[in-house]
């Protein structure tokens, strides 16, 4: 449990873990960065994500949430490699969920430069010709609806398109800082190739 002033501690950890990089702190930041949003520098590997303005979920929820992941993820094999070599693994009959970085508010946070859509797209149509079943989310409707995304999607990609609803933008909520979210109703789009 850590106390003191909230954003000196955040910083003294925070430089702690960047000399000498560790699980232990690494959760900790991961709980207590800026929107949960973990960034390292592109040259030196440097974690470089200031406190957030939210209050980090206390140890003993964590601890909860833990117990239950660890359950659900009993017996799964986590592998490190690019979504294009995952992706190209995949068996007729595989379901592949994707989450990219959502094209519209995303690049900055994510250091997602590097990203492009279209590759995504190229890889899924390629998984779809060989019968493996993909799930994408991606910018649906925001400002309660009043502002639609477009994006480009190839036509004859997706099947299905369905609109998951996600209560208020975590995002926004961070960035006002307590000022009434009701305009900012956020839904994902979860398009389907099935
Ligand atoms: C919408 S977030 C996914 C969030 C995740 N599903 C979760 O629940 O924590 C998009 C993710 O894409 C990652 N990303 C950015 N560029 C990428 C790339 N070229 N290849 C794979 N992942 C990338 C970002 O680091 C970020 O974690």
């Amino acid at each position: 449990m850590m106390s003191g002033d909230k954003v000196k501690e955040y910083e003294k950890i925070k430089q702690v873990y960047n000399e000498n990089p560790n699980g232990a702190d690494l959760l900790f930041l991961c709980r207590s960065c800026y929107g949960g949003v973990v960034r390292f520098r592109k040259a030196d590997g440097y974690m470089s994500t200031p406190c957030g303005i939210h209050a980090p979920i206390s140890p003993r929820e964590f601890s909860e949430r833990v117990s239950i992941w660890h359950t659900r993820t009993l017996g799964t094999e986590f592998l490190q490699m690019s979504y294009e070599d995952a992706m190209t693994k995949t068996k007729t009959g595989d379901l592949v969920y994707c989450d990219p970085p959502y094209s519209h508010t995303q690049t900055i946070l994510y250091g997602a430069q590097e990203f492009r859509l279209e590759k995504l797209f190229e890889v899924i149509a390629e998984c779809k010709r060989r019968g493996v079943y993909v799930a994408l989310s991606i910018d649906g409707t925001k400002k309660s609806g009043k502002v639609d995304c477009d994006l480009p999607i190839p036509k004859d990609l997706f099947e299905r398109e369905v609109f998951v609803d996600c209560g208020r933008s975590m995002l926004k909520r961070f960035q006002m800082d307590g000022l009434t979210l009701e305009q900012e109703h956020v839904s994902d789009r979860l398009l389907l190739t099935y």
